[in-house]
């Protein structure tokens, strides 16, 4: 079963009204997790949809009387009752979008990367902060619960002292790739430098840098990668591997590739501690389930780690945003930290190594960007 929050309630004990959603950008990702997440949450409800494209706004389910679809982003901003707003476009138009939303007094979840550059994703930082509202990253990873119940065992010590921590996030990506589900609407931007950004390093390694800082607690400091163009028939990268390491000197290594047949493993996550290594299998992307094991160092043996194989992280990810928006509770994960995310990306595309000094955040970061839900939950 999943393990969702109980409902808000409020003064009188009336469990409070749910959030009313917005998305903008109804494709794969929207259509496929979200908008089913937001659906099954236990605090939201889907009231508007926006795309420029009649045929993506038709394909979302549920086909519910009462929720908007509109090709007008003026007519979505001003739909009666919306109170947050999920984008998920393609990369190049996530910070037009989230300005104009944040100067509505929206609340913006938006899609990783945040934007093409740390300075695009800087003018969404501010804008959102200029007008009170809250921005985040959807990070969707960070809610899987096995990383969550990983990020519990590093802080309690389980691993003992942690080195390092190696990623393999990989998927085959030719340039004709389209999702299984798509309905003939999907056009493969993610190949375009234009409207991605990149290739394979500006689009999957956001999720292992991220995940990285949030199971540790700490920012990643000092970075450098190496992109390749190998396989796949196109001018953005297809593959990469990044190094980096964090304030307390654990090294990341982390590879990420659009040119790694779907067969192989490509879905790893290792944590290596003095006192256990922990491997989680198949817990990267887009499914809940997988496997989390520890292995012991004193004695090699192999223990499988419990955790809750049906919560999706998507809907974990909406029902956090949505107590964030309704409680006025601070989203446990600050805008500067997703600024210093995109900062690392920024340096990774250099071919040099880089620290990505405090200072050219918006903020210093600090352990405090990293914690969890999972933490903002004991706490409160
Ligand atoms: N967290 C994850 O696991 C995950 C998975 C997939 C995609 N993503 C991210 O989600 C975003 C979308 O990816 P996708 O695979 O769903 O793409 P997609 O191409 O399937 O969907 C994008 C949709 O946005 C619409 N669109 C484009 N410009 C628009 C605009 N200006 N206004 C309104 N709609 C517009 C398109 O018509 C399309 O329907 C990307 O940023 C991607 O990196 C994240």
């Amino acid at each position: 079963m999943s393990a969702t929050p109980p409902p808000p309630t409020t003064a009188n004990q009336e469990p409070a009204p749910p959030l009313h959603w917005g998305i903008v950008g109804c494709g794969w990702v929207a259509r496929d997790y979200v908008a089913p997440a937001i659906a099954a949450s236990a605090n939201g409800r889907l009231l508007a949809l926006c795309d420029l494209d009649e045929r993506a706004l038709a394909a979302v389910q549920p086909h519910e009387a009462g929720l908007r679809r509109t090709t007008s982003l003026d007519e979505f901003i001003q739909t009666p009752g919306l109170q947050a707003v999920y984008v998920a476009t393609p990369n190049a138009h996530h910070a037009r979008l989230t300005q104009a939303l944040a100067a509505a007094g929206l609340p913006v979840l938006c899609e990783k990367p945040l934007a093409r550059t740390a300075t695009e994703a800087a003018g969404m930082v501010a804008a959102a902060a200029a007008h009170r509202t809250l921005l985040a990253t959807a990070f969707d990873q960070r809610f899987h619960p096995a990383h969550q119940r990983l990020r519990e065992l590093i802080q309690a010590g389980a691993l003992g002292t942690v080195t390092c921590v190696r990623i393999h996030y990989a998927c085959w990506t030719p340039a004709d790739w389209r999702p299984d589900s798509d309905q003939g609407t999907y056009q493969n931007w993610r190949v375009s430098a234009e409207e991605a950004g990149g290739g394979a390093l500006i689009d999957l390694a956001p999720h292992g840098l991220d995940l990285t800082q949030t199971l540790l607690g700490e920012p990643l400091l000092d970075i450098v990668a190496l992109p390749q163009r190998r396989v796949q028939n196109y001018a953005v990268d297809d593959g990469a591997v990044l190094i980096a390491r964090s304030a307390s000197g654990v090294l990341l290594s982390h590879t990420v590739a659009y040119n790694c047949p779907d067969a192989f493993p490509r879905r790893t996550l290792e944590v290596i501690g003095t006192r256990a290594r922990a491997l989680a299998l198949n817990t990267m992307g887009q499914t809940p389930g997988g496997s989390l094991t520890l292995t012991h160092a004193a004695d090699g043996r192999v223990e499988e780690v419990a955790f809750d194989q049906e919560a999706s992280p998507f809907q974990r990810q909406v029902e956090a945003f949505a107590e964030a928006v309704r409680t006025g509770r601070p989203f446990p994960f600050p805008a500067a930290n997703y600024l210093h995310t995109m900062h690392l990306l920024d340096s990774a595309a250099r071919p040099q190594a880089h620290r990505v000094a405090p200072g050219r955040a918006a903020a210093e970061p600090s352990p405090a960007m990293f914690n969890t839900y999972l933490d903002d939950r004991k706490a409160s």
